[in-house]
């Protein structure tokens, strides 16, 4: 009898659809990378390839959230500011122009004046576990609730970065920064662990080098600046490089800490670095440091002064061939991949749907 049973259990596994994820809910906490909507600026042609009209997102249609939330049979999740949303299955606390650094930190260096928003790590978990009644209830539910959830924590750091750069400041000096924003991100992390937290995902810094923004406003004369492979510009890929190996790093200690936890890094740079060196391979032909919706012409199609949805702007003709929405930000197409990266892997490992196979 106990034979039979164990032999059906085990043939159980083979046979049933080995059918998705069990989570009750999805968390998210960012920038302008993962905004759903907190921050409702931009319009057409922001959103125009599946919204039909501007909703906030930083990019023609969905966002690497969006899919997630898709893949894994939630609703796109609502923005946390949305007083009237049901947030009983997630909500979104990333905000357009957040650092994960708070007010304090760049006021004591004297840029302050960079900041847009106050949305740091620290305040978005804060907002998170001001909404904890009306996400769960009581704290022992809240436990339950939290305990089958799925946690995503960034990307964060590139607006840290970027508002010391475009201040002027050097990028020995915006080094220096790494250490606190990579502390500020595990706290963070360690915070919600301590609110129930058990399965969460921290994705890394993209290959900032490798886009428009930064090809244009830092360009050089020098060739050695320039990956030979890539184009992409290597003193400010080295930072996002430097600042992921410390992430993981602090990562480590964390599951150190905390075994039990889930703590899964989400491979940006790599994956976006492979758009670079093979673009063909996934259709993006017009390569991958081109912007699709821009103003400016030039070897990047990007001005800063004259920017997409500036007067004047174009979309190119086909946004799936680019990387680049804006220059900034990606579009829809790239987004799917990366969404397909993390979910059925390799650059969440193991991947969000470990034990599914994709249709
Ligand atoms: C939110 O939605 C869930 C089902 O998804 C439902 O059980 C719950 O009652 C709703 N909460 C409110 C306040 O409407
Ligand atoms: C940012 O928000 C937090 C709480 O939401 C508040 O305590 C803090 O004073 C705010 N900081 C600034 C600079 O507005
Ligand atoms: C747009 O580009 C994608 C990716 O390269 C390609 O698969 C698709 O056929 C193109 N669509 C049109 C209408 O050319």
């Amino acid at each position: 009898m106990e034979h039979i049973i164990a032999f059906l259990l085990l043939l159980s596994t083979f046979l049933l659809p080995s059918s998705s994820h069990h989570y009750t809910a999805l968390f998210h906490f960012g920038d302008s990378m993962s905004d759903t909507g907190n921050v409702r600026i931009g319009r057409l042609p922001y959103g125009m390839t599946f919204f039909g009209r501007a909703t906030g997102r930083c990019s023609d249609g969905r966002l690497v959230i969006d899919f997630i939330a898709q893949d894994l049979g939630f609703p796109l999740l609502p923005p946390s500011n949305e007083r009237e949303s049901n947030f009983s299955k997630g909500a979104n606390f990333a905000w357009v122009a957040a650092t994960t650094l708070g007010f304090d930190f760049f006021n004591e260096r004297g840029l302050s004046k960079g900041l847009w928003v106050n949305a740091s790590v620290y305040v978005q978990v804060d907002r998170f576990e001001k909404l904890l009644p009306s996400i769960c209830g009581a704290p022992q539910d809240c436990k339950d609730c939290l305990g089958k959830s799925l946690f995503i924590v960034g990307e964060f750091g590139g607006n840290d970065y970027s508002t010391a750069l475009f201040f002027g400041r050097s990028i020995d000096e915006v080094t220096t920064f790494v250490p606190h924003v990579v502390h500020a991100i595990s706290d963070g992390v360690e915070r919600l662990i301590g609110l129930g937290a058990v399965d969460i995902i921290v994705p890394g810094l993209l290959p900032v080098g490798c886009f428009p923004l930064y090809l244009t406003n830092y360009h050089t004369q020098d060739t050695e600046d320039y990956g030979h492979k890539t184009g992409c510009a290597r003193r400010y890929n080295a930072l996002s490089w430097l600042h992921n190996a410390q992430l993981r790093r602090s990562l480590d200690d964390l599951h150190r800490k905390y075994p039990t936890i889930s703590l899964r890094y989400a491979d940006y740079y790599s994956q976006i670095f492979d758009f670079v060196i093979n673009p063909l391979k996934y259709g993006f032909t017009a390569g991958a440091l081109r912007t699709c919706c821009g103003n400016g012409g030039g070897l990047y199609n990007y001005d800063q002064g004259r920017r997409c949805n500036d007067k004047g702007y174009t979309v190119c003709e086909n946004r799936s061939t680019h990387v680049s929405w804006d220059g900034i930000h990606m579009t829809e197409a790239a987004h799917r991949v990366i969404a397909n990266g993390w979910l059925y892997g390799p650059y969440v490992n193991p991947p969000i749907l470990a034990n599914s196979s994709r249709t």
